[in-house]
């Protein structure tokens, strides 16, 4: 292809925009006004019409370590030509193992078997179902419940929009999973608003599992889900003792914990993953996002021993678990995500959000006294503003700062009514200081 057309195709306006049906997006507004990136660097997006966009959300919670990182792009490039794919299915290729032994090594506790997928819905799905193959191969067939939370996310799957709690995404999709429950979710603006970090109120709500087991049994539950800190639904921090509480009560019925820490892994909340920030193990962890730093798509399950070692059994060629991906474990990926993993522990990525924590909520919190502004969260540097949505147009006061942000040169992220922060484990105080900055100002011209 000469040169001209093929940066014709990645780096100016396209011509038609029709034919892409775009993921979570309103297609119609986009196309009227695209918002279209051409590359990255850095802090920083570049946009087709050339400006600089400080990106104060990881693209999408998931370029930890900033973008365009060279030492990933080499490791890609030079797995790309060593070997560009090699199957994963009764074969294997180095780079998965040497993967596999390094997050395992990372993880907390002993969770130190490493299934690999390709997104975060897909380790979502691959959690549930290893839940459900565990206790089946366990001799607890009945075991069959799923146990998600209200507000929660969990991917777009089936199994992820069945233990999820967002009603939008479960709505239109019919009722193909009746063998779940939710656990209520834990925000209240009336007990916790503007709480600086984990909120002191709210433990007790795990105590709805029990309530939960005494309506279902706990012969028939399998697996209780939750995101540690819920961040689709606009970081939703977990109060004071809940996580624990939750631990609790699965160890006493025999229920497997698990946590998606799809957002919440590598660094985000001044810790390596959310189970260390607060001290609790679960049996299993999914991951993705930040696992590649987004250069490929990847995700991964961590499984604790015993659960890996129940499968081990029969005879020594039969398949233990039929599930598995074309692209679990692409050489590719876990070339990303070699490099990526050396990047957070040789710069130090995984405490940097605990380093830069109060100067984070300090300048979250400076926006307390703006016009509508109901509540704000933040920890690690991870955060919140929450509007309040204007009458008979939910969505419409925060979209409409989003597109002003834009604007002036900063991505924010909304969901529903909340502006939702997560900028890149590099992001420097001066940048945080324009991110609140930005928004302070769009908001004050709305008020
Ligand atoms: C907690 C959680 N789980 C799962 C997912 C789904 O990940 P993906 O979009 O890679 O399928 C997300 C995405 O935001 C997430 O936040």
């Amino acid at each position: 292809m000469p040169e001209s057309t093929e940066s014709a195709r990645y780096e100016s306006m396209p011509n038609d925009l029709e034919p892409l049906w775009m993921p979570f997006t309103a297609n119609r507004q986009f196309k009227n006004a695209p918002r279209m990136l051409v590359a990255a660097e850095g802090m920083h997006y570049t946009t087709a019409d050339n400006r600089q966009i400080l990106d104060a959300t990881s693209g999408l919670w998931c370029v930890n370590c900033g973008h365009a990182r060279k030492e990933i792009t080499e490791a890609v490039s030079a797995q790309v030509g060593r070997l560009e794919y090699g199957p994963g299915f009764q074969m294997g290729h180095p780079a998965s193992f040497e993967f596999a032994a390094r997050l395992a090594a990372l993880a907390p506790g002993d969770l130190d078997h490493v299934f690999f997928t390709n997104s975060g819905s897909e380790s979502a799905d691959t959690a549930l179902k290893i839940a459900l193959a565990y206790h089946n191969i366990s001799g607890n067939a009945s075991r069959t419940r799923l146990i998600g939370r209200e507000k929660g996310y969990h991917g777009v799957g089936f199994g992820g929009i069945a233990v999820g709690g967002i009603a939008n995404n479960r709505k239109y999709f019919g009722s193909a999973f009746p063998g779940v429950d939710h656990l209520p979710h834990t925000h209240s603006l009336e007990h916790n608003a503007f709480t600086k970090g984990q909120p002191e109120w709210g433990g007790h709500l795990a105590d709805d599992l029990e309530r939960l087991v005494a309506l279902h049994d706990a012969s028939t539950i399998a697996a209780v889900i939750v995101e540690p800190m819920a961040g689709s639904a606009g970081v939703i921090l977990p109060p004071k003792g809940y996580l624990k509480r939750l631990r609790e009560i699965c160890d006493t019925h025999g229920i497997l914990l698990i946590f998606d820490e799809v957002i919440t892994g590598f660094g985000r909340l001044g810790d390596s993953f959310a189970a260390e920030r607060f001290g609790v193990l679960p049996d299993i962890m999914t991951l993705a996002k930040g696992l590649t730093n987004a250069a490929v798509p990847m995700g991964a399950v961590l499984v604790r021993k015993h659960i890996y070692d129940a499968f081990m059994n029969g005879p020594d060629n039969a398949i233990e678990l039929f599930h598995g991906y074309t692209y679990s474990g692409h050489p590719v990926a876990c070339a990303a995500g070699h490099a990526a993993l050396d990047i957070y522990l040789n710069d130090g990525l995984f405490e940097r959000a605990a380093e830069l924590e109060s100067y984070w909520i300090d300048a979250a919190f400076s926006l307390k006294d703006h016009a509508h502004v109901i509540d704000i969260r933040a920890m690690g540097l991870v955060g919140a503003v929450e509007l309040e949505p204007i009458e008979g147009k939910p969505t419409a006061r925060a979209f409409d700062a989003f597109l002003k942000c834009y604007e002036r040169g900063v991505l924010i992220r909304t969901t529903g009514d909340i502006i939702a922060l997560s900028p890149p484990l590099i992001v420097e105080k001066n940048q945080i200081d324009q991110i609140f900055d930005t928004i302070g100002g769009v908001l004050k011209e709305a008020a």
